[in-house]
């Protein structure tokens, strides 16, 4: 038995999670898992309602389940930072999710901006739990004209090497075995030592793995130039989150992006959810594309060990990819189809 917190949210977040659960419901019998759930109303609601993002009980409540299944927060009317913070950062430091995992596939029959793509297929490990991210910072003096605002990037050796060390796994794992870590070690010279250094010891311990190092402003010029010289990618908190929006866009959006953000010593819950957010101006409508939510299920599945079924998941999603053409669908339109297809075994 499974057991599945699943925090909707906002927007669109519902109405893909709701897509996603389909799915997992369908795949579950041909694997003999039994999925529970519990949902959380989190997110901009419960903020309006009681001003709680994260209260202490529930993240230990979540904390007792086997993963997440999260759509997406935020709101218009929540000031920035707010949710962010206050529930999806805080669900990550807390739960320990010092891996984010965000694959990029150039799926066959989407359409990538790129006019000559090549075949697109990497893996971003993100860190997840230092950085800039962390909060370690301050502001003096705020709206004067002698402000100070300070926001500090903290990386620890520890952090660094654990998700060096997951990334050269993932590496090893793929066929090609190639690992580009990301980072700026010609200006931020003392993070980016440490990466470097930290690569380079593990690295000899993983001989047959190809190690390349790249500045994140280059990266962006071979995301758009040659993605396909990709496999895994390491690189710390705020550049993966950046490069990630672009490896989406040059893979067809959006839509498709998932991820994980995956405690690899499964010491709490790993929590997967599309990249995008909830998407305001389609909320409510049906026009939501549920594939990226589906995809995090395959995520999913993967981490709790059940690689058989995440492949099916995968393939149903793919196959559907494929032939989906151009015409609109509904959200649950495309749930129910892929549904179709993990059912029929395709
Ligand atoms: P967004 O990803 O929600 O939307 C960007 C654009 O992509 C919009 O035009 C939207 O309609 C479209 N879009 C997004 N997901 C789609 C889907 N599944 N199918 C079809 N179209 C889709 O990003 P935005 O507008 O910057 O943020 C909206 C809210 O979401 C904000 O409050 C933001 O803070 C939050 N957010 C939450 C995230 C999370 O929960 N992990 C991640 C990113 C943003
Ligand atoms: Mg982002």
């Amino acid at each position: 038995m499974t057991s599945l917190a699943v925090v909707p949210g906002d927007g669109i977040g519902p109405e893909v999670t709701r897509e996603a659960l389909r799915v997992l419901e369908t795949i579950a019998p041909a694997y003999d898992l039994t999925f529970t759930t519990t949902e959380y109303d989190l997110g901009a609601r419960r903020y309006h309602a009681s001003g709680e993002t994260l209260p202490d009980a529930v993240l230990e409540e979540i904390r007792g389940h086997d993963a997440i299944l999260l759509g997406a927060v935020g709101d218009p009317s929540v000031p920035s930072g707010v949710l962010e913070r206050g529930l999806l950062l805080r669900l990550r430091f807390e739960l320990d999710h010092y891996v984010n995992l965000r694959p990029s596939k150039l799926f066959t029959g989407v359409p990538s901006p790129l006019r000559d793509p090549g075949e697109i297929d990497f893996v971003v490990v993100r860190e997840g739990t230092e950085g800039p991210y962390v909060g370690n910072g301050g502001a003096l003096r705020v709206g004067t004209p002698h402000e100070i605002a300070t926001e500090v990037s903290v990386n620890t050796a520890f952090g660094v090497e654990r998700v060096v060390r997951d990334a050269f796994a993932r590496a090893a794992a793929r066929p090609r075995k190639k690992l580009t870590l990301v980072h700026k070690n010609n200006v931020l010279v003392h993070a980016g030592h440490l990466w470097s250094r930290t690569v380079d010891r593990v690295a000899q311990e993983f001989p047959d793995i190809a190690v390349d190092y790249l500045h994140v402003d280059a990266a962006t010029i071979f995301l758009a130039t040659d993605p396909a010289r990709f496999d895994v990618v390491v690189t710390d908190n705020l550049f993966g989150d950046i490069i990630t929006d672009l490896a989406a866009a040059i893979t067809g959006g959006i839509g498709l992006a998932a991820s994980g953000n995956v405690n690899p010593d499964h010491t709490a819950p790993s929590m997967f959810e599309p990249v995008h957010g909830s998407a305001p101006d389609i909320a409510g409508q049906s026009k939501a594309d549920p594939t990226a939510a589906i995809l995090s299920t395959v995520l999913l599945l993967d981490h709790l060990g059940h690689a058989d079924a995440a492949h099916d998941v995968q393939q149903a999603a793919e196959a559907d990819i494929a032939e989906r053409g151009s015409a609109p669908r509904r959200t649950e339109e495309v749930g129910e189809a892929i549904a179709a297809r993990v059912a029929e075994g395709v």
